[in-house]
């Protein structure tokens, strides 16, 4: 019956920096079932960006696997990571990201620019713009298309980092505190358009300190001392349940 997209599996990462090892994941382990708008809480520092790197394949975990409709992300070739970072996942960070000397039609373009080859690229790119500029219609911006980022509130330059994340039209849609950065109407707008992508079946993983934003997701789970707890009265979820055994090494 469900239908798990991905699946993170007791996922390690330490930071060293000189002599300070900085243990932040320690075993944390979740799953998402597609459609679903599932966020990650925690205190600041406590690793919630860099889990969301590692579910990306931005980042390399130290032990631990990700799945990605059941195939390990980190034990595929260099290219077959690539392609899943670029094609099945889109990202929103928190500062948007954004190239300042593109403008906004070409921020969005970006990511079908660096995952098609030139060729593909020429023949395509007029349709890739009709898409872009309905993504733009779709988060109220079409007529800002020409501007440059810098010519954008912040608010907006988080709508043009959300249609990029999703001119590729992927699977998985992380978002990394993308109201963090905003004022709280600003906010609202950006997790009004979060939901209007998930109820048209847009996956979502967003991480956020925010108990007002993780409110309008379909579950929350949370990040302490590197692993995972679920939010719901406390009991351990089915997908948190072999972070346990990972907290006794800490
Ligand atoms: N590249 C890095 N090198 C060394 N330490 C790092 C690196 N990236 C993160 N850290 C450390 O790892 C810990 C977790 O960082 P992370 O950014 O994942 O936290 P976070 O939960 O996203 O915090 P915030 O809510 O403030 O964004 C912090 O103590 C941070 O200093
Ligand atoms: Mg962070």
């Amino acid at each position: 019956m469900s239908n798990v997209i991905l699946k993170a599996r007791s996922v390690h990462k330490t930071y060293t920096m000189g002599k300070a090892e900085v243990r932040v994941l320690r075993g944390a382990s979740l799953e998402a079932q597609a459609g679903e708008f599932l966020v990650v809480t925690g205190a600041s520092g406590s690793g919630k960006s860099t889990l969301l790197h590692i579910l990306g394949g931005l980042d390399i975990p130290d032990q631990g696997a990700v799945e990605f409709e059941g195939h390990d992300v980190f034990a595929q070739s260099q290219m077959a990571r690539n392609t899943y970072r670029n094609r099945q996942v889109g990202f929103v960070f928190q500062f948007y990201h954004l190239l300042p000397e593109l403008n906004v039609l070409e921020n969005i373009l970006m990511p079908k620019l660096v995952s098609h080859s030139a060729l593909s690229w020429l023949t395509g790119r007029g349709q890739a713009k009709l898409e872009a500029m309905d993504l733009l219609d779709r988060v109220g911006l079409r007529e800002r298309a020409g501007h440059r980022p810098n010519e954008l509130s912040g608010g907006e330059r988080q709508r043009v980092a959300l249609a990029r994340a999703l001119i590729n039209r992927p699977a998985l849609l992380l978002a990394d505190e993308p109201t963090g950065n905003l004022d709280e109407k600003k906010g609202a707008d950006i997790l009004d358009l979060l939901s209007e992508f998930n109820e048209a079946g847009q996956t979502i993983v967003m991480v956020t300190h925010d108990a007002r934003v993780a409110a309008r997701a379909h579950r929350r789970i949370e990040l302490v001392g590197g692993a995972i707890q679920s939010k719901r009265d406390g009991s351990p979820s089915v997908a948190d349940s072999d972070s346990q055994p990972t907290h006794a090494l800490s």
